[in-house]
């Protein structure tokens, strides 16, 4: 082992580079953010969505009588090409159109055909439940805690649009179960040879990169997708009905059974009755959604016929503990209902809030740090967070309304940046959620703020005592809009993990402008080292993908 040197590993653990996203704005009539319609923070996806619409109705095939028809179209269509490719964008944002003068000006006024932007374009941008993943976002995404099955496709590859149908059928028959993505090759060329993709389509399986070989048609698919479904679905039967009802260790959670009797058919049962059974994959569809906060069970009323009969269960019905039932037709709907019947998150009162966190800067052992979900107006969280409390339980969960109290949530910043999720720390400090907001991935960030230190630094805390020279700092200045700055936190957190001896802060640049411009920060993100008061390192990171 060579001498330890924590710079080198912060280095080598964040691959510092290059320039992500320039304040400055470029001023013309011609400005390619403005030509499009989008804001300079756009997606990928954002930016072709916005093109797709435009090249519909300005397309030269559509506007035969328009002199100016091709001239204004090759203009839009070079701003997209340049604001497509990360590289083009941001000699763009750095230097306007001077920086592009080196690159394939002529290439730019060939386009496709009203046909090709109509149908071969972004196969999956309008369907919601395909996540379009991008550069920016492959990493973070598909190296988590889910599943995922990637479906790499380019727009020109026929095979790929006969896809098109049975995957979005299979997102929708997914959702919840296990996460389904898709790469534009055509946009993310060097992603998609970075991953190995050979073909199109090229269906892999994450974190495992397993490519799927088999059929493509929804059934094998389907099939192929539940077998890898870590979740649990506990037989029940006459005998072990109370035993398993009552074991102490699945208390913890609530249950819900399904009681069947089509899966073997009897003389005389209407067909109207089968069809209301949920078969063994939809309930293990049930339980992949419900996992860890609800126990999935199901009986076999033809086998446990007393059971069924002592319960009074004569149909395919679904039963919580203690008492409701539900009548059903698919797992997606029945697992909506059961999440509506899991108890709501607790509102806190400013005094129960303020309480908590004095508790905490105390360190009362008696005091569960807090996930807080902050609201504003009438808008009430989705109740798929009701699963929240049950995938952190060493963590409370609770909600505060910020109409209710505007000092409290003007105080930790965040009015005008509602719903936010926060996580209060033992010792006081909190940290800002800026990811998607399911639950797993909030239970995710809760877990990793609990673990390592990163300061939300504010007017409170900085300047001082960042730069009083006590300890060394390394500061990210990030926006919340920009992918990289997303990408950077969790890498912040790991690195904060190894090293003891640097604090490890964060300033938003939204919320924080004067910090941030006294800062002179130019780019997002920009990481600072302030080391005896003067600020000796500057960084403007930039992560590579794996
Ligand atoms: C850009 O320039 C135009 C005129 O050249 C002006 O009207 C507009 O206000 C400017 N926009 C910004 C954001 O400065
Ligand atoms: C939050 O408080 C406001 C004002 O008291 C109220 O109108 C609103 O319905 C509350 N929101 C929720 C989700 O309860
Ligand atoms: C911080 O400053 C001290 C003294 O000026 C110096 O010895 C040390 O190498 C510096 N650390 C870094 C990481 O620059």
């Amino acid at each position: 082992m060579g001498s330890y040197n924590p710079f080198r590993l912060i280095l080598v653990s964040l691959l510092c580079l290059m320039i992500a996203v320039v304040l400055s704005t470029v001023n013309s009539s011609e400005d390619f953010y403005e030509l499009l319609g989008i804001e300079r923070d756009a997606t990928t996806k954002d930016i072709r969505r916005a093109f797709k619409k435009i090249a519909l109705s300005e397309h030269p095939d559509k506007n035969p009588d328009d002199p100016k028809a091709h001239e204004k179209f090759v203009k839009i269509n070079r701003a997209y090409e340049v604001l497509k490719d990360d590289d083009l964008r941001k000699k763009y944002d750095r230097f306007g159109e001077e920086g592009l003068k080196e690159d394939g000006q002529g290439q730019w006024n060939r386009y496709e055909s009203w046909q090709f932007y109509k149908t071969e374009f972004g196969l999956y941008d309008e369907d919601p439940e395909v996540v379009t993943l991008s550069k920016t976002d492959f990493e973070q995404s598909v190296f988590g805690e889910d599943i995922w099955l990637v479906n790499f496709y380019s727009p020109r590859c026929h095979h790929c649009h006969d896809l098109a149908p049975t995957w979005r059928e299979f997102a929708k028959e997914m959702e919840g179960v296990i996460r389904i993505g898709a790469v534009n090759c055509w946009d993310d060329r060097p992603l998609c040879t970075q991953q190995g993709v050979q073909r199109f389509p090229s269906l892999i399986q994450y974190p495992s990169r397993e490519h799927y070989n088999g059929a493509r048609n929804l059934k094998d698919l389907v099939r192929h997708a539940l077998r890898q479904v870590k979740a649990t679905v506990h037989s029940i039967w006459t005998g072990n009905f109370k035993a398993v009802l009552l074991d102490p260790e699945k208390k913890d959670q609530p249950w819900v059974i399904s009681y069947c009797t089509a899966e073997k058919e009897r003389e005389g049962d209407s067909v109207g009755e089968r069809l209301g059974c949920l078969d063994s994959d939809d309930t293990l569809k049930l339980a992949a959604i419900l996992n860890k906060a609800v126990h999935v069970g199901s009986v076999d009323c033809i086998a446990s016929k007393s059971l069924c009969e002592k319960l009074k269960m004569k149909r395919a019905l679904l039963c919580t503990t203690p008492q409701e039932m539900l009548e059903f037709d698919e797992s997606k709907q029945i697992a909506k209902e059961v999440l509506r019947l899991l108890p709501a998150l607790t509102t806190l009162t400013t005094e129960q809030l303020q309480l908590a966190r004095e508790n905490l800067k105390k360190k009362d052992p008696a005091q569960r740090p807090l996930v807080v979900y902050f609201i504003t107006g009438s808008s009430e969280p989705d109740n798929e967070l009701r699963k929240l409390p049950k995938l952190v339980p060493q963590f409370k969960v609770a909600l505060f309304n910020c109409s209710t109290d505007a000092t409290l949530c003007d105080q930790l910043y965040l009015t005008n940046h509602l719903p936010k999720v926060t996580f209060f720390r033992v010792g006081g400090e909190h940290e800002f959620h800026h990811g998607r907001s399911f639950a797993a991935d909030i239970a995710a960030f809760a877990r990793e703020s609990f673990q390592s230190l990163v300061h939300v630094l504010d007017p409170s805390s900085f300047p001082s005592p960042v730069t009083d020279g006590q300890n060394i700092w390394l500061v990210d200045f990030f926006s919340p809009h920009c992918s990289s700055c997303l990408q950077l936190i969790p890498e912040l957190h790991k690195v904060a993990k190894q090293l003891g001896d640097v604090e490890f802060g964060t300033v938003d640049c939204t919320i924080h402008k004067e910090i941030c411009s006294q800062q002179q920060i130019r780019s997002y993100p920009t990481m600072i080292l302030f080391n005896n008061s003067k600020p000796t390192i500057q960084w403007a990171i930039c992560i590579h993908l794996r």
